[in-house]
């Protein structure tokens, strides 16, 4: 049995951090984590693989389609999806034996298996007790299942079964237009399969800017993607090779079929906190199945903290890692603090989308006077250069005070761009500020720029 100041349960975005953290902080760190590697979801079934697939994708789709344009001629390449898969694989094995590295550099123990916590101040892993003067749950999300379709990773898969298929399919349906389901759902439209995204609301992306959905929708159908929307999936019925799904139109309540080699379940991650102990502990939990937490992390049980997509909030890995610095820092005593209204989100599709801060209607229901300032990549040089000129910047400021509310992208790099304003925001800055910037010439970040400009006497280009 070993003694520790914290001990981190999982080894996520959110547990890594905090564990590096903490350490960096002068407290006896550990961290467990079952997987064979550390980096959670994120690095070995999620972000990471799927940015890989993403980029190797888009280059065949610039080889397939720009190439040529360009004066680059030549027999266009073809997919050797195991190398594909290979190179998916080793990039994921950089990262995870990168936070091994660090884990080390930095001192804080591995603690190899499955953590539960028998009491407060303590944490099991395996057959070994070991004492914490401070436990923090990071444990993370695992995929939310659906009424009436059973997912067995090789015909009906989730995100983890989807980075690893056996082959390209022809067909393939994604259940729920979210960032997996088009994230992954482009993955594979680039790779050749015919792809169809049935979706419960009627418009992708729950609560990203009306104008941002519409644009990103119209933008997707046109590289093929298919959309079926107010459509609630009901079923899905799998062979060896192939699956049947079922779902229901909402306008009429009729019912349709679809044939598919692969399906793609991504309607929601839930939080994972099975196996911790948390129903003895009496540790409070949400409606949702989320782990309660204060505002300095802490549970209602002392001395257990939460982060996390286990906790409320956005799901995203850099929420999570901004709560596990936060969370370090209040464990050792500091002021921990993270700033919710400014949380960017990304999807990296191509052209990648990106928002932060408020959306038009949101601005709407609260009754705020605003201003839009609003720019089109079709105004700017380099993305017409690079064949990536789809899409806009919206910048929504205070109408009074001219203060950035939010910012909404869909363009080239706007996983990037978005930065530019979460700082002005951060610091409180008007539309004017970021419009008085100097930016240099020719770079995508001039359309951030020109939206700003355009909150007040207006773009240059436009
Ligand atoms: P999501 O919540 O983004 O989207 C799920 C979609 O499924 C919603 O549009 C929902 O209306 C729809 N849906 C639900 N039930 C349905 C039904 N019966 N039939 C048809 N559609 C239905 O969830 P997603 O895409 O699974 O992602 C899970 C989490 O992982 C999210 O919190 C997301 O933010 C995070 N994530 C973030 C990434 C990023 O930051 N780039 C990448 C991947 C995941």
């Amino acid at each position: 049995m070993a003694s520790y100041d914290v001990i981190i349960i999982g080894g996520g975005p959110g547990g890594y951090v905090c564990a590096i953290r903490c350490a960096q902080l002068g407290l006896k760190t550990a961290c467990v984590e079952g997987r064979e590697t550390l980096g959670g979801t994120c690095l070995n079934v999620g972000c990471i693989p799927s940015k890989a697939l993403l980029h190797a994708s888009h280059q065949l789709h610039e080889a397939e389609h720009n190439f040529a344009k360009m004066g680059l001629k030549g027999k266009s390449p073809s997919v050797d999806w195991k190398q594909m898969l290979a190179y998916k694989d080793e990039v994921i094995e950089g990262n995870t034996k990168g936070i091994e590295f660090l884990f080390k550099k930095n001192k804080v123990d591995w603690l190899k298996g499955w953590g539960s916590i028998p009491e407060a101040g303590k944490v099991k892993v395996g057959d070994e007790t070991h004492e914490a003067k401070n436990i923090i749950i990071a444990t993370g999300s695992e995929p939310a299942s659906l009424k009436g379709v059973e997912v067995d990773e090789k015909i009906v898969v989730t995100s983890t079964g989807a980075l690893e298929l056996g082959k390209i399919p022809k067909k393939m349906v994604v259940i729920g237009a979210g960032v997996i389901g088009l994230e992954l759902g482009s993955v594979y439209s680039r790779l050749g399969a015919e792809v169809t995204v049935i979706e419960y609301l009627d418009t992708i992306t729950p609560g990203m800017d009306g104008e941002v959905q519409k644009s990103f929708q119209r933008i997707l159908k046109k590289q093929g993607l298919e959309f079926i929307l107010g459509a609630a999936v009901q079923k899905t019925e799998a062979t060896k090779t192939k699956a049947k799904v079922t779902y229901e139109l909402k306008k009429d309540d009729s019912e349709h079929t679809l044939d598919a080699d692969t399906v793609l379940l991504a309607t929601g991650r839930r939080p994972y906190t099975d196996g911790l102990g948390l129903d003895a502990l009496g540790v409070e939990m949400t409606e949702q199945g989320q782990i309660k937490v204060g505002k300095d992390w802490q549970t209602s049980v002392k001395g257990i903290y939460a982060i996390g997509d286990a906790v409320p909030g956005p799901m995203l890995a850099h929420k999570a890692e901004d709560e596990g610095m936060a969370a370090a820092e209040q464990v050792a005593g500091k002021h921990g603090h993270v700033n919710y209204g400014v949380i960017p989100g990304v999807i990296y599709t191509h052209p990648e989308v990106a928002n932060v801060g408020e959306t038009e209607e949101s601005l709407k229901d609260a009754g705020r006077a605003y201003k839009v300032g609003k720019f089109m990549f079709m105004g700017n040089g380099r993305a017409k250069a690079n064949f990536a000129a789809d899409g806009f910047v919206k910048i929504l400021a205070d109408k009074e005070t001219d203060r950035i509310l939010g910012a909404h992208i869909i363009g080239p790099s706007a996983g990037d761009l978005i930065h530019e304003v979460c700082v002005a925001m951060e610091f409180g800055a008007s539309a004017e500020d970021l419009a008085l910037t100097c930016h240099a010439h020719p770079t995508y970040s001039e359309a951030v720029r020109e939206a700003a400009l355009a909150c007040g006497d207006g773009a240059i280009h436009a």
